[in-house]
């Protein structure tokens, strides 16, 4: 039999984990022929949730689910992890930003950082989606001593798939005909979606749609899009999330490279490329090999316009560095 993946999801009994969980354990993320195994980290006084959670798992009977850790011990949630989904973390209620809840949500992710070195596998490749998620996932790279900076990364498919959603809904057309919509930046309202690169039915974007209504509406929606979801629901996103996050997962480590001409919106710890400076966990057009490799994209033209959204974006990210300074 093919030796399961271990997976370890923090937050596992939190709204996001309960439309993961499950997703995860049928094949959705790595495939209907790979096995998987299941480390569900939890504070204390969530553990009785997530034991009614790790019942449910048992109760789907899923033929790829071969054993859950469940605990609150992050040394123990991520002993020979090979997959790590960093979820647990506040969410933020309305009225909030989501670099509101930086302070909080920052002093998590440095020993989670520190227990995924010291205990998972060499190999792990780790995912943040708790926010704010670029920062927390700089916090934890830079407390994983021996592990590389491309190990870590955070999502910004959410806002990737909100974006062609939105562009395919536009044009009328089926959203699988949106391609390379990249995400740059922070998961926040600075975020820029570039549609100058996007294409729509093969053509340019901004030959399909009018460009007032992709700088205006468009990317306002996208940006926003969070804040409407937790006005109309009352929390944020899960769901969707979820599925962004298989979705992250399956393109990086999954199996699922990005086809040839293609890419898909990764969070990842800057090179230098497009000037970007260094080190910051920044939104960028990846091209992924399926195995935990990725590349980021080069010589995507970045107009003046784009140019302008981007160190915006940047200087929200600088910002964000110099907050959590103790912690980097
Ligand atoms: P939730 O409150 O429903 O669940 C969070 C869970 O995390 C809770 O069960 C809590 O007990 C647990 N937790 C808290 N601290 C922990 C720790 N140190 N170790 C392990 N578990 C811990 O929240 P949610 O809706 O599942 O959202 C989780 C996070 O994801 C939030 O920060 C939210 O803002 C963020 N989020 C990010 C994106 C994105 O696109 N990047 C999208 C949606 C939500
Ligand atoms: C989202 O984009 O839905 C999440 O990051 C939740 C939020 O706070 O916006």
């Amino acid at each position: 039999m093919t030796t399961p993946v271990r997976v370890a999801v923090t937050g596992a009994a939190g709204q996001i984990g309960y439309a993961l969980l499950f997703r995860i354990a049928s094949g959705a993320m790595f495939g209907p022929d790979q096995p998987v195994a299941l480390n569900l980290v939890e504070i204390t006084p969530a553990l009785d949730a997530l034991k009614g959670v790790a019942m449910e798992l048992e109760d789907c009977a899923f033929p790829l689910l071969t054993d859950i850790v469940q605990t609150d011990d992050p040394a123990t949630g991520f002993t020979d992890v090979d997959v790590a989904c960093l979820v647990g973390a506040k969410p933020r209620g309305p009225g909030m930003e989501r670099a509101d809840l930086l302070t909080g949500n920052g002093g998590i992710f440095k020993p989670q950082g520190e227990a995924i070195a010291a205990h998972a596998a060499d190999d792990v490749r780790v995912v943040v989606v708790g926010n704010p998620a670029n920062t927390n996932a700089l916090i934890a790279s830079a407390n994983a001593a021996g592990l590389s900076p491309e190990q870590f990364t955070a999502m910004v498919r959410l806002d990737e798939n909100r974006a062609k959603s939105q562009l395919a809904s536009k044009a009328g057309v089926a959203v699988s005909e949106v391609r390379n919509l990249g995400v740059w930046g922070n998961h926040s309202p600075t975020m820029f979606p570039n549609f100058e690169d996007a294409t729509i039915g093969g053509r340019p974007a901004t030959d399909v749609l009018d460009r007032a209504w992709l700088e205006g509406e468009f990317l306002a929606t996208v940006q926003q899009r969070g804040k409407a979801i937790i006005e109309a629901r009352g929390a944020s996103s899960a769901a969707s999330a979820a599925n962004a996050l298989v979705d992250h997962v399956r393109n990086w480590v999954g199996g699922d490279a990005t086809p040839d001409g293609e890419y898909v919106s990764m969070a990842v710890p800057s090179d230098g490329s497009y000037g970007v400076p260094e080190g910051l966990v920044f939104g960028f057009p990846c091209r992924t090999d399926g195995e935990g490799g990725y590349e980021i994209v080069q010589g995507i033209e970045v107009s003046d316009y784009a140019q302008g959204k981007l160190d915006t974006t940047i200087a929200e990210l600088s910002e964000e560095r110099d907050a959590v300074a103790d912690l980097v």
